[in-house]
C-alpha cells in the first residue's frame, strides 16, 4: 500500500516539475514575443499562442514559423515548453 502512495506522490510531484520548468522556459524564450501568458502581444494582441497544440509549438520552435525563427534549446524544454503553451487558457 505504501509503495503505491509513494509511487503516486512521485508521479504527481514529477508532473508538476515539468510544467514548472515549461512555464521558465516559457519566460525566458517566448514570452517577449508572445506575452507573459501567450496572450500576444501589445494592445492588439499579436500573435496569441495560448491554448495552441503541442505538436504546432514544437514544430514552430525547431523549424520556425513564418517571420518567427526557429528558438534553439534542449530537446527536453522543447517538450516542456510546448506542453506548457498548450496548456495556457487563450
Ligand atoms: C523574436 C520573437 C519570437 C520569439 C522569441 C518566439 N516567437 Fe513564436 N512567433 C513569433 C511571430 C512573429 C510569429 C508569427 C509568425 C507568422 O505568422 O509569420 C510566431 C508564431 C508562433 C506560433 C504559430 C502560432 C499559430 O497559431 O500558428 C507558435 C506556436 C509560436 N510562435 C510559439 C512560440 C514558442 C513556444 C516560443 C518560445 C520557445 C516562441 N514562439 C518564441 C515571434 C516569436
Amino acid at each position: 500500500m505504501i509503495k503505491y502512495i509513494l509511487t503516486a506522490v512521485f508521479t504527481v510531484s514529477l508532473a508538476a516539475t515539468a510544467l514548472a520548468d515549461g512555464a521558465a522556459t516559457y519566460a525566458d524564450k517566448c514570452a517577449d514575443c508572445h506575452g507573459d501568458k501567450g496572450q500576444g502581444m501589445g494592445a492588439k494582441k499579436k500573435n496569441p499562442v495560448a491554448g495552441v497544440k503541442a505538436e504546432v509549438n514544437k514544430k514552430s520552435i525547431i523549424e520556425g514559423k513564418g517571420k518567427m525563427k526557429k528558438v534553439a534549446m534542449d530537446p527536453k524544454d522543447v517538450d516542456e515548453v510546448a506542453k506548457f503553451v498548450e496548456g495556457l487558457k487563450p
